[in-house]
């Protein structure tokens, strides 16, 4: 790698110490030390394209059992562990798998006459088909009967919060790697996904509370490209239900073209269409930022920009209505 990539790596970590600055102040920091550690740079710029980003690196640290303290620690742990870090970093993906993003997809499925067979595209373990198994509260208000996963939303603007959970006929989800929830490994690299930091206890619980469900009551995981898998995923609709289909934090794994070529498809397939994305990321949802990460998600339907939200969830503010 020249001297001119590692420099753009660098300044990747540097953009990943602004993003989780909130979230992580541990993340940024390390983030913030990569940048400045030429053999820690090294390490990862020698990783395929594509397995190089902070999250990946954190995580699979996590994963092997660490979160280091401080710059030196980080060093230490790399130059000492490198090969198992470098098999891990391999071998496993970004799959963040969050729940708390059903509570901003709700008012779109609301929108939606039901009942709903749900296709996730990038589904990982399939923690966000299940927004009817969770229970809500909007600024308070609460929505569905009280249940272990719980999910709070703050909001501004016209919400149409809805005042009843959506019926759902199907759980079809495709991924590249799909999640098994009751796989320990794929459990615990999960877990080893949620960041360090002041609502990392309430994520985790949250995740444990959702894997839970899923466990109990699998969805369809259909292995593979999402745009290969989505004419098998349809064939799955059954009959009577309107098909979904969703993505949340998925799109900026996909290179350009491919990404539009998905957006081409689904436009021309007799579906409804629910996007969470970093603005942008569906054509006419605002701004792109680089990277496709912005500090926040559009939530679209049928590619009609509805509202802005907490990458995680957590937050909605509705757009005004044109
Ligand atoms: C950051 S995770 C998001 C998971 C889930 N949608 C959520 O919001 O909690 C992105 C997921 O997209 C999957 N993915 C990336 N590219 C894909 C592709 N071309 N086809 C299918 N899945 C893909 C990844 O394997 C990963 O599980």
């Amino acid at each position: 790698m020249t001297d001119d990539e590692l420099s753009r790596l660098a300044d990747g970590y540097r953009a990943f110490v602004r993003e989780a600055r909130e979230e992580s102040p541990a993340y940024s920091a390390l983030a913030a030390a990569v940048a400045e550690d030429g053999a820690v740079l090294r390490f990862v710029a020698d990783l395929p394209a594509g397995k190089r980003q902070p999250n990946l690196l954190f995580a699979s640290l996590r994963f092997l059992g660490v979160v280091p303290a401080d710059a030196a620690a980080l060093h230490e742990s790399v130059m000492t562990d490198a090969d198992r870090l470098r098999d891990t970093m391999l071998a496993r993906s970004t799959q963040t798998n969050e729940p708390a993003r059903c509570a901003a997809l709700l008012p779109a499925l609301a929108m939606i006459d039901g009942p709903l067979a749900l296709i996730e595209v990038g589904t990982s373990a399939g923690l966000c088909l299940y927004p009817d198994r969770y229970s809500y509260e909007y600024d308070g208000r609460p929505v569905g009967v009280r249940k272990d996963v719980h999910l709070r939303c703050t909001t501004s603007g016209p919400v149409p919060v809805p005042r009843e959970l959506p019926r759902v006929a199907a759980r079809i989800g495709i991924d590249l790697n799909p999640l098994d929830v009751t796989d320990p490994g794929d459990l615990a690299w999960l877990r080893a996904l949620v960041w360090p930091g002041p609502v990392e206890a309430e994520r985790l619980q949250r995740l444990d509370g959702a894997t839970a469900v899923v466990a109990e009551d699998p969805p369809t995981l259909l292995t593979g490209d999402l745009l290969e898998r989505l004419p098998d995923a349809l064939e799955l609709v059954p009959a009577g239900a309107t098909p979904v289909v969703l993505h949340t934090a998925v799109l900026p794994y996909l290179p350009e073209t491919h990404r539009a070529a998905f957006v081409e498809q689904v436009r021309e397939l007799p579906v409804r269409w629910i996007a969470q994305e970093g603005s942008g990321m569906v054509p006419g949802t605002g701004e792109r930022y680089p990277g496709g990460w912005g500090p926040y998600f559009v939530l679209s339907l049928d590619g009609r920009p509805l509202a802005h939200t907490a990458p995680h969830g957590g937050r909605i503010d509705w757009l005004p209505v044109a």
